[in-house]
């Protein structure tokens, strides 16, 4: 790996901006304290762009995308854009990037912080100490399928149509990045389909279990229909480690996992393209909790998911475990303090705008220096 590490930051809407700007105070402390330095680079995306450009992701943009060795995505969308037809909306930036790099396997961890157990809706003794992956494949299914449209029939109804669609080895790769992760946690993994209705679901299972009996026999393997994991996901969320899945299932069921925390403003996620030749793989890291417009601008947005995705960027973009591992925990510290944004805030704590968060994680990186 080349000692440069090109870094793109796309801010986006809504409370990207805001968001961004805590990881950029760590990035700059990194590079101040740590002596460990990144290029950087940084472009609008979403409807930043369509004011800007008239489009939400840019030529220019793209050909940054595919230069980086790993972009850092604030959020995108918002009231204003709304309006605008479905192929120009500011969400077609996060699909054209997904599609674009190969950004195949989207991980999504939901994971309860025990400072923050209390935050979930569910009982405390239903989510504490949970730490689940969710791996959705995000360049297939019914998102991109073909044929897909809206028709009008001789009799002058319309027909809207999408198709889901697998391919074996789209199902393999993204089992492999699964697998592979579960190896590194309790090695158990749950695959997620509707192969009781669906043909391309029957495929998956199939695909998936002949992946783990011949490359992943050490590893545990569960076929769960979506409909019943979303209902075992409420019922006993710990029973999971890593679930697998296909485009559209992963979209409801990581929503659905995230709130299991209780706290959106928390959760990071990273979405992987495939490693190419020369052992680098293009990956895209962004909070989970998109633009909250309605809190944009006023400085109270929670920005720990957004450092929590430079974490994760760190780690599976540039195996910088050490550093990753330390900015979780200084998270975590920074909460055990008693500091809150209001997404979180909990009886007795202190609540704190995104500056004074930001600069408590600053402070708690400060101290683990030797
Ligand atoms: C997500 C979002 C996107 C998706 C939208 C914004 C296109 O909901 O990342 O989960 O559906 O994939
Ligand atoms: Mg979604």
């Amino acid at each position: 790996m080349s000692a440069r590490k090109n870094l793109l930051l796309l801010p986006g809407d809504g409370i990207g901006p805001e968001v961004m700007r805590e990881v950029k105070r760590v990035i700059d402390w990194l590079d101040r304290r740590r002596g460990i330095s990144f290029e950087i680079e940084e472009d609008l995306v979403g409807g930043a762009s369509i004011e800007a450009r008239g489009t939400p992701l840019s030529a220019r943009t793209l050909d940054l995308a595919r230069a980086a060795d790993a972009i850092l995505f604030g959020a995108v969308g918002g009231p204003a854009w709304d309006h605008l037809g479905f192929a120009n909306r500011p969400e077609i930036a996060i699909l054209t990037l997904r599609r674009e790099l190969g950004l195949f396997a989207n991980l999504r961890p939901a994971i309860v912080y025990d400072p923050l157990v209390s935050s979930s809706t569910l009982k405390p003794d239903i989510v504490r100490g949970l730490d689940m992956m969710i791996v959705r494949e995000s360049t297939g299914g019914i998102y991109f399928g073909e044929p897909r449209g809206v028709e009008t029939l001789p009799d002058g109804q319309k027909r809207g149509f999408n198709t889901e669609v697998y391919t074996t080895y789209e199902i393999e790769r993204v089992g492999r990045v699964a697998f592979d992760l579960a190896r590194k946690r309790k090695s158990r993994v749950a695959s997620v389909e509707k192969s009781n209705v669906m043909e391309s679901g029957l495929l998956w299972r199939q695909v998936i279990t002949a992946l783990r009996d011949a490359e992943y026999p050490d590893v545990a393997l569960t076929h769960v229909l979506a409909d019943n994991c979303a209902m075992q996901m409420v019922r006993n969320p710990l029973q999971y480690d890593v679930i697998v899945t296909t485009n559209l299932f992963g979209d409801l069921l990581s929503d659905l996992a995230s709130m299991l925390t209780g706290s959106l403003g928390m959760l990071p996620s990273a979405t992987l393209g495939e490693v190419r030749e020369d052992g680098k793989r293009h990956a895209l890291y962004e909070p989970i909790h998109g633009s909250a417009p309605d809190i944009a601008g006023r400085g109270v947005a929670n920005p720990l998911a957004q450092i929590l995705s430079f974490a994760l960027l760190l780690r599976y973009s540039f195996a910088m475990e050490g550093v990753a591992a330390e900015i979780e925990a200084a998270v975590v510290r920074a909460l055990r303090n008693g500091l809150r944004t209001a997404d979180i805030m909990a009886p007795g704590a202190a609540r704190v705008g995104t500056g004074v968060m930001g600069e408590a994680v600053l402070r708690e990186l400060e101290k683990s220096l030797p």
